[in-house]
């Protein structure tokens, strides 16, 4: 043996070493986290971000800020980036949650973070359309309180949606918005790193990666198969065509979770962008139709900070009306209730849309997939292979359009699938909130011998709201998501539609190939098996939770009457107060939402460079 080859081996054996060394390190810390999360108790209201508050009467001057953003999160995080590009600006970001971790950067660890402080913790109201198997038929509805907000939280799938939704906004009175005058602030923030796409639809020098996940699990491919004998074409679904079959496009970079902080404030270091963690906005002080600044809490002491130029609230489709409606910005009537003096009567919190997501639907087939211990998964992770590189846990997607018109081709119905071991949810009940007898079946089902296929409505017809319960932010809001309550009843139809489609790929050859058949188990609608229609409009109203997309609670319009933000989004009536997150979305899009929130914060700051000559 020469000496260069003993050297190699020297240098494998020393890199092997350390390499292990690490992996056992990591599996540690892992598991010590994931013991702490299932000691987790969520909270059911704010008291704890005021926990070391004493002296309630000084209110300490934080300085003046050209900019003030509210919020961290997906819209935050862009605007913060590139309202700093200037740097004469002075901006302050404010974020009611903390740091980062490396658990919270393993992207199929997302839905873990749910049982931590970095969840807000929400449950929806009570419902009577839908969340019946959930515990008082309540729905959990998590929202992002760390740096990135909701996109730490999320799968990091990237779905912009159609191109014809975006015409839809523009079409609606909002100039600017058509898909041919977004798409440049789409390719701006990305950075595609996939093997083939559609090349004019996508970027290459944006902070955001788009990629997708290796190997694929042993079941992938009779999922795409089965669709592809059903019809559907296999696509970039973020290109010319978005009715088809394909892996999901993430936002991941070196196999990490790429949310928004990560892509956008990690990227940068400037001295002019203050980033203030665990302060908590409270109000925006508001004085003749204009934002002087806020007023937040951090670490027990109140502040205030002053705003030369705008304030602009990004604190989510749920916590923006919060904290508008705190401030006296809502409707007039709700105002009066809450005891809150108005300064502006608009429809804050109304208009609240979401994609409903139906979570029980399994296949068993005769195919394993490996069982690995936590430290092989880890393993391959720190070697860029899957299962934990996929967000979620999850593998492909399938958009459907059923209502098939031409004139205006966009997916009613998303099918998404699970790569094992992630088929079936750690802690179900504890995920779902569900009551005992609907969390029986998962214990039934299999992770690595089981697809699960979940179903979303893209375009639902039913309106739900946002309101408050007190003057106070140590309360939650209320929120009513209100899903499959439209008069006509076309959204538990298309829900059914899309079940009934899923049923159907049983009769595939691909899924007959690995004898997958269905199996799951539908709870408390046994008796109405004899009609299947009956049957399955049971099932749903169960067992569909939210796909996590709350929006539009400040939507974008011409007129103050039915809307909250102009097309620049200013609230209407002010001219230095924005909005600029979920909320302003005016009709939701047949996507995912974090794309198209990226999209619109990196459109506003443009506006605002435009604005003031920049
Ligand atoms: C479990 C889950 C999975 C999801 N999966 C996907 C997915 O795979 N793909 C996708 O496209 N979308 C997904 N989404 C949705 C997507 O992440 C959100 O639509 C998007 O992040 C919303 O961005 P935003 O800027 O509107 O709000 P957020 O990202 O929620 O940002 C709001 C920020 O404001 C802060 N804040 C709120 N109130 C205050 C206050 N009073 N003071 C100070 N700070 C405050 C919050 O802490 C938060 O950081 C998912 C969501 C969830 C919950
Ligand atoms: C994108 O994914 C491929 C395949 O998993 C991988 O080889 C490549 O390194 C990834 N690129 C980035 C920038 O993460
Ligand atoms: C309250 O103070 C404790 C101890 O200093 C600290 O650990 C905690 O983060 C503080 N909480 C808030 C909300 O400021
Ligand atoms: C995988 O293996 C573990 C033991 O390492 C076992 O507890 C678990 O039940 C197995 N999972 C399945 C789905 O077979
Ligand atoms: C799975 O079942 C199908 C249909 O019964 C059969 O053709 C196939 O050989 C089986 N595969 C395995 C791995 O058992």
């Amino acid at each position: 043996m020469n000496v260069l080859k003993k050297f190699v081996i020297f240098l494998t054996l020393v890199n092997y070493i350390v390499c292990d060394d690490s992996v056992s390190e990591f599996t540690k810390y892992v598991e010590d986290e994931l013991e702490k999360i299932s000691k987790f108790q969520l909270p059911t209201d704010n008291r704890k971000l005021f926990s070391n508050l004493t002296c309630r009467s000084k209110v300490k001057n934080y300085g003046t800020f050209d900019f003030i953003i509210i919020g961290a999160g997906s819209a935050g995080a862009v605007l913060a980036n590139r309202l700093s590009e200037i740097s004469q600006w002075k901006i302050l970001l404010l974020e009611a949650g903390g740091e980062l971790t490396d658990f919270s950067d393993v992207p199929a660890f997302n839905n873990y973070l749910q049982q931590t402080d970095m969840n807000w913790g929400y449950l929806t109201s009570s419902q009577t359309t839908c969340c019946q198997g959930m515990k008082n038929n309540q729905c959990p509805y998590p929202r992002g309180k760390v740096l990135g907000g909701t996109s730490t939280l999320n799968g990091a799938i990237y779905a912009r949606g159609s191109p014809d939704d975006y015409n839809e906004w523009a079409n609606l009175g909002n100039p600017g918005w058509s898909f041919k005058e977004v798409l440049p602030y789409f390719k701006k923030s990305e950075h595609v790193a996939l093997k083939s796409y559609d090349k004019d639809y996508h970027g290459t020098n944006g902070p955001l990666y788009v990629n997708q996940t290796s190997p694929p699990s042993v079941i992938s491919e009779a999922f795409l198969a089965a669709n592809l004998e059903k019809g559907l074409k296999e696509i970039d679904y973020n290109g010319k065509h978005q009715t088809g079959v394909s892996r999901l496009q993430f936002n991941i970079k070196n196999n990490k979770h790429l949310n928004s902080a990560r892509a956008f404030l990690d990227t940068i270091k400037r001295k002019n962008l203050d980033v203030a963690l665990r302060a908590t906005v409270e109000e925006i002080l508001i004085q003749n139709r204009r934002a002087k600044g806020v007023k937040f809490v951090q670490n027990g002491v109140r502040y205030r900070a002053n705003a030369a130029k705008e304030v602009i609230v990004s604190a989510g489709a749920i916590n923006s009306p919060q904290l508008l409606i705190l401030s006296g910005i809502g409707p007039a009537e709700h105002l009066r209730k809450l005891g809150i003096p108005v300064k502006a009567d608009l429809p804050v919190g109304e208009n609240l849309q979401d994609h409903p997501l139906f979570v029980n639907m399994y296949f068993r087939t005769n195919i394993s997939s490996p069982n690995h211990t936590m430290q092989q998964n880890i393993e391959r992770y720190f070697d860029g292979l899957t299962p934990l590189t996929n967000g979620a846990g999850l593998e492909q997607l399938a958009f459907l359009d059923f209502a098939n018109d031409p004139s205006s081709p966009k997916a009613d119905v998303e099918l998404i699938t699970f790569a094992p071991p992630f088929s079936v949810p750690a802690n179900p009940q504890g995920a779902y909130n569900l009551k005992d007898r609907f969390a029986e079946p998962y214990s039934k089902y299999n992770t690595l011998t089981d697809i699960s296929v979940i179903i979303s409505l893209m375009k639902p017809k039913s309106r739900g709201r946002v309101t408050l319960k007190s003057n106070s932010m140590l309360d939650f809001p209320q929120i009513d998501i209100n899903y499959f309550s439209d008069e006509a009843g076309e959204d538990i139809e298309m829900m059914y539609r899309g079940v009934r489609y899923v049923l159907g790929l049983e009769e595939t050859e691909a899924f007959r190939r690995i004898g997958a058949r269905y199996v799951a188990e539908q709870p408390g609608c046994e008796s109405l098996k004899a009609d299947e229609r009956e049957f399955w409009y049971c099932a749903i109203r169960n067992m569909a939770a939210t796909e996590y997309h709350p929006c539009c609670t400040t939507k974008m319009g011409p007129s103050p009457a039915d809307s909250v933000v102009d097309s620049v989004a200013v609230v209407h009536g002010f001219d230095n107060l924005r909005v600029v997150d979920a909320g302003v979305i005016p009709v939701i899009t047949s996507g995912h939402l974090n794309a198209a929130v990226y999209m619109i914060a990196e459109k506003i700051s443009d506006v605002i460079k435009q604005k003031y000559n920049k």
